[in-house]
């Protein structure tokens, strides 16, 4: 399935009131246009040309370190949607495939329904596909036009519609399929005499129709897969669906979720089966969770983290960067940062690895049948042996040897009849 991709990333995004381009606002830890071009990616297409223009260095530095083939493409001023188009001209006017067209600010549309509609486009010889949704609340959209014989005429802008017009719930998602040669053809006749003063891209539909091509339109079922995001709002909404996306994926998987609205899994993450997530979850991407694990409530595991099967990480507890071995418990109330755990240990209520100096990370290496009692920092770098004790409230600063007991805090020592001799002096 051959065929070219075009990004239109350059707008400010006003509506999200911030210093940062609205593209690179995290979603999910990851900046919002690289959701979408990690699905198109999926497709895999010949080449992604990705339009630029606010803050476009910023935008470029941020996304070239993992998308290393992408086209940049600047557009200075933002002149609007068909302008955008316009300044990949060059790049692509002699492409002789399709051209499937999308905003940078979609993240939840899905690779199955583009491959649909890129063989929804060919199968129809269509020179444009629109992919349309029907929504009850079609404001602000621009809305698909239809012939009586059901044809698709023209899209018009929410701004330039008729009372009429602004009836119709059909609506415009921004993502198309075009033949690249005629969409390049029937750009150059466009206009920005309409109510933004905007190039607008909607404007060839109509252009294309009068030429006498055909324009075809694929509705997709859940308009939530087509949602923009141009608010705080709307960003906090997209994160939600793609939590529940996982969450539904795991459990039919095997995973048991106690209550999905407050697993907020990574889609990259990995949990094996039998696992149980306990409610208030937070699991991020690049983390492998084996089998038969049961994580929470109230957990947050972040980058690097693997645990083995049957791994226990309950109530507040952070984990970040470490492995964790078949069977090893880290029960209640503990940090563990680069750390090395092996399997059956025991890590106390309260653990701390103490893997930062201000300047450097530290590692912490605790071997298999290890037990840490509660309340203790372990000082990295730092190894415990196999099957060595550590006292509880330690602050442990040096290695413990295999079959060792470490214990580093102040004597207990008992003062008899203290209490007496207090009372008796007041
Ligand atoms: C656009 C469509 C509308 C559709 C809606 C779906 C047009 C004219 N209208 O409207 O029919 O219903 O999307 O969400 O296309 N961009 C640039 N350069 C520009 C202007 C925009 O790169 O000069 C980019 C933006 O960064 C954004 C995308 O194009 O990613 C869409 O632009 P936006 O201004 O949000 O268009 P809408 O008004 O939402
Ligand atoms: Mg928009």
């Amino acid at each position: 399935m051959n065929f070219r991709a075009l990004i239109l990333a350059a707008g400010k995004g006003t509506r999200m009131k911030s210093d940062l381009p609205k593209v690179l606002h995290p979603l999910l830890g990851r900046p919002l246009v690289s959701h979408i071009l990690k699905t198109v990616y999926r497709l895999n297409p010949e080449r992604v040309h990705l339009v630029v223009g606010h803050k476009a260095q910023l935008v470029q530095e941020k996304l070239a370190q993992s998308y290393s083939d992408l086209d940049f493409i600047l557009q200075e001023e933002q002149l609007g949607t068909g302008h955008a188009v316009l300044q990949a001209k060059a790049a692509l006017r002699d492409y002789p495939g399709t051209l499937l067209l999308l905003p940078g600010d979609a993240p939840l549309i899905t690779a199955e329904t583009l491959q649909k509609l890129i063989a929804y486009h060919r199968s129809g010889t269509y020179s444009a596909t629109i992919l349309t949704t029907i929504i009850d609340n079609p404001t602000g959209y621009g809305r698909v036009i239809r012939d009586p014989a059901g044809d698709v005429v023209a899209i018009v802008e929410e701004k330039d519609a008729t009372s009429e017009e602004r009836k119709i719930k059909e609506i415009n998602s921004a993502i198309y399929c075009f033949d690249a040669q005629k969409l390049y053809t029937a750009l150059d006749k466009i206009g920005s005499d309409n109510e933004q003063g905007e190039y607008y891209l909607t404007d060839v539909v109509a252009i294309l129709r009068e030429a006498g091509e055909k324009i075809g339109a694929l509705t997709v079922e859940d308009p939530v897969e087509v949602m923009g995001i141009n608010t705080r709002m709307e960003l906090a909404q997209a994160g939600k669906v793609l939590w529940r996306r996982k969450a539904l994926e795991l459990m039919a998987e095997g995973v048991t979720i106690l209550d999905p609205d407050t697993a907020y899994i990574h889609p990259e993450a990995k949990v094996g089966p039998d696992t149980v997530i306990m409610p208030c979850v937070m699991i991020s991407e690049d983390c492998e969770i084996g089998s038969g694990c049961q994580i929470g409530p109230f957990a947050y595991i972040r980058p690097g983290t693997r645990l083995a099967p049957g791994v226990k990480v309950g109530d507040f507890v952070e984990i970040k960067n470490s492995s964790v071995g078949s069977g090893s418990k880290v029960p209640h109330h503990s940090y563990i940062g680069d750390a090395e755990i092996g399997s059956g240990v025991n890590i106390g209520a309260g653990t701390i690895t103490c893997n930062y100096d201000g300047t450097t990370k530290h590692k912490t290496v605790i071997k298999d049948n290890s037990f840490i009692g509660s309340n203790t920092n372990l000082v990295a770098p730092l190894t415990i042996g196999e099957n060595a004790y550590v006292g509880a409230g330690s602050t442990i600063t040096k290695d413990v040897p295999e079959g060792a007991l470490g214990i580093a805090r102040g004597r207990q020592y008992n003062k008899e009849g203290w209490v007496k001799e207090k009372k008796s002096r007041q």
